[in-house]
């Protein structure tokens, strides 16, 4: 039992390893999070740092998830659960980081890593949704909740209604939260687009 317990742990501290953060306080000198829409992520790491350091935040920050998962396959055991319970520590870290007082980013670039490495298929195909709507709408925030909104169904329509299922539910949530600002953007018209600069809010 206590292999299982230290890979959540280390699972919540990587997870908690914010990339934005770290690149832009070594590329500018600058807390992320007081620039651009405030968020440690990879879509406002493109609005102030620009795209090489959003791709490598991106990279960075979806191979945490992926390692989270990996790690509790690898000292799991028997136990099924492990893996799912790293995945979610690693997406309670990217957005309540122990090592940035708590202030993280919405935790969608480590999902990806988490659903990818736990359901491939339903992911893909709410993936693939999820960015045709970016580059129709240019709405990031939008792709993100469509993302986690869709995963849960297309495991539902693939018959996966255990433990997956559930994981992925809770990840919504903890989406859905992080997003609640976007959310009231998104309805309002005034959403910052792939593109713009953007004000800061979180
Ligand atoms: O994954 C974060 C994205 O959905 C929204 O980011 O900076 O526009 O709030 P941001």
């Amino acid at each position: 039992m206590t292999l299982p317990v230290i890979a959540v742990i280390f699972s919540y501290l990587l997870g908690s390893v914010s990339f934005s953060v770290v690149l832009a306080k070594s590329l500018r000198g600058i807390d992320i999070r007081q620039h651009g829409s405030g968020n440690a992520g990879a879509t406002n790491t493109l609005r102030v740092l620009g795209k090489g350091p959003a791709i490598m935040v991106l990279a960075l920050d979806v191979l945490k998830g992926i390692a989270a998962v990996w790690i509790g396959r690898w000292l799991g055991g028997d136990y099924v659960w492990v893996p799912l319970l790293c995945g979610l520590a690693a997406i309670v870290g990217h957005n309540w980081p122990v090592y940035f007082r708590f202030r993280g980013g919405k935790g969608i670039a480590t999902t990806i890593g988490v659903m990818a490495s736990l359901f491939f298929f339903p992911a893909l195909y709410a993936g693939i949704i999820a960015i045709l709507s970016i580059v129709f709408t240019r709405y990031v925030s939008l792709g993100s909740l469509l993302f986690v909104l869709l995963t849960p169904l297309f495991l539902v329509f693939s018959g996966q209604i255990g433990p997956y299922l559930w994981t992925s539910l809770i990840i919504f949530v903890f989406a859905f939260w992080r997003h609640r600002t976007n959310i009231v953007k998104l309805v309002q018209g005034k959403e910052n687009k792939l593109g713009s600069k953007g004000g800061k809010r979180v």
